[in-house]
């Protein structure tokens, strides 16, 4: 069935006009864009967003990062959603992803990685509701 995942283009793509080129190819692997807006977000944003990495040495790089330029939100839609999203987005560390993922093609650092993508329809779930209200999401 049809499942929604959460998806951000980072700072580093939206800074070098990678937005369309992003989106084609999550809409070539089968997902759709249902919801989308292009947002600056605050520290208390990408401080609560990345809780769970809170402890980790690149926490606080991390934050300044998400919040060096614009990002773009969007929720995705397609079959097996999260796995197809991370399928296309490939690794995390650049180094190790494969030919034809979205971070292979233009991730600049695991830091600047270019997209994020949800680990699980829970996270997903709570990911979209982090950023959209449900009359943003059109199905
Ligand atoms: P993301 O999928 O958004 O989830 C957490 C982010 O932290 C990750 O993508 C990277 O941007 C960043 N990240 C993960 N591991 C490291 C690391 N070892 N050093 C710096 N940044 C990291």
């Amino acid at each position: 069935a049809a499942t929604r995942t959460f998806s951000i283009i980072k700072p580093d793509a939206t800074r070098r006009n990678l937005t369309g080129a992003v989106t084609k190819m999550l809409e070539d692997a089968g997902l759709r864009v249902v919801a989308s807006k292009r947002i600056r977000m605050t520290e208390d944003q990408a401080k609560k967003f990345y809780e769970v990495h809170a402890e980790r040495p690149f926490y606080g790089e991390l934050v300044d990062f998400m919040t060096s330029g614009p990002v773009v939100v969007q929720v995705l839609e397609g079959e097996d959603a999260v796995k197809r999203n991370r399928d296309v987005m490939g690794a995390t560390n650049p180094a190790d992803a494969e030919e034809g993922t979205i971070r292979k093609a233009f991730a600049e650092s695991i830091e600047a990685n270019s997209v994020h993508g949800s680990d699980s329809d829970e996270n997903a779930a709570t990911e979209i509701a982090f950023f959209f209200s449900d009359d943003e999401i059109v199905g």
